[in-house]
């Protein structure tokens, strides 16, 4: 059965790694990223943003990631990435979701805590994980829209407030990353994420997680963010590789073989993206 976020995530905090929750918007791309996690014997968080749920369903990914949980050996959670709408979260945790992201984080200080201890408040009894954001991550993720000089990163302060108002089990605060590939290289506060992790003991998450250098996220993780979102790359890998097959071979129409190779590329990079985390045999 899936699992709640939280104990994970909250062992990952402790030991100083990071557990990767790979969006996911296809049947291949999710048991892409699960046999990854067999493989390399990793925890697991399958994550779907509005958009998707939209495009496939809250019974179909619900289905397919219980499927998914039933078989592996692996633990793996299933979150809701990027949600506004308060009664979509509670449809999607009655429908099965173990853990759940309220972004409030367009809105001033004093609603955001509303709004998530509204969440918390719920989702505390049935151990349901609540992450919400501080500050604005830019950058574009699916609806969502922040422009550069939008995007604000969180205050420690106000992170130490946050967690003791909401009672949130993770928090994502915004130091620099962006959501997507980045022009150059990120510019990442590192010194503000050592003082958000001073203040805050509930595992940091880290959004806009393609594009970030390697080194730069080995010291994320390091600092404390023992989640780390990957959205586009795994994207543009599945359609990329897609691209490619029906250019090399244009005659061949069967899903079974074009997706085999997706899942496949798809997989090689989650595998990737969690050795880089510090997350295979931790399962
Ligand atoms: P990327 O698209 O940059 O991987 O960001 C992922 C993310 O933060 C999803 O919430
Ligand atoms: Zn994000
Ligand atoms: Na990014």
């Amino acid at each position: 059965t899936l699992v709640s976020s939280t104990p994970l995530l909250t062992e990952a905090r402790k030991q100083g790694y990071g557990i990767v929750a790979f969006n996911v918007h296809t049947l291949e791309m999710l048991q892409a990223v699960v046999e990854a996690a067999e493989e390399s014997r990793s925890p697991l968080i399958l994550q779907t943003t509005v958009g998707t749920v939209k495009h496939l369903g809250i019974d179909y990914i619900v289905g397919a990631a219980q499927a998914a949980a039933k078989q592996a050996s692996v633990p793996i959670a299933l979150h809701l990435d990027h949600c506004q709408d308060f009664e979509l979260i509670l449809k999607c945790i009655r429908s099965g979701y173990t853990s759940v992201m309220i972004d409030q984080s367009m809105h001033p200080f004093e609603r955001n805590v509303e709004m998530t201890k509204k969440v918390v408040e719920v989702a505390r009894a049935l151990g349901v994980n609540v992450e919400a954001e501080l500050g604005k991550v830019g950058g574009v993720e699916d609806d969502i829209q922040v422009s550069e000089d939008m995007a604000t990163l969180a205050d420690p302060e106000e992170c130490r407030r946050f967690v003791e108002l909401t009672g949130v089990t993770t928090l994502a605060p915004a130091i620099g990353t962006a959501h997507g590939i980045y022009k150059g290289e990120p510019n990442i506060d590192f010194k503000r994420i050592g003082e958000i992790a001073e203040r805050v003991s509930v595992p940091l998450v880290l959004h806009g997680g393609s594009g970030i250098p390697e080194a730069q996220v080995k010291r994320c993780v390091s600092l404390g963010m023992a989640k780390m979102n990957v959205a586009t790359e795994l994207k543009n890998a599945f359609t990329l590789s897609l691209q490619k097959f029906f250019s090399e071979h244009p005659d061949d129409l069967d899903p079974r073989s074009y997706m085999s190779v997706a899942k496949k590329t798809v997989k090689q990079m989650a595998l990737e993206k969690m050795k880089l985390c510090g997350c295979t045999n931790r399962a």
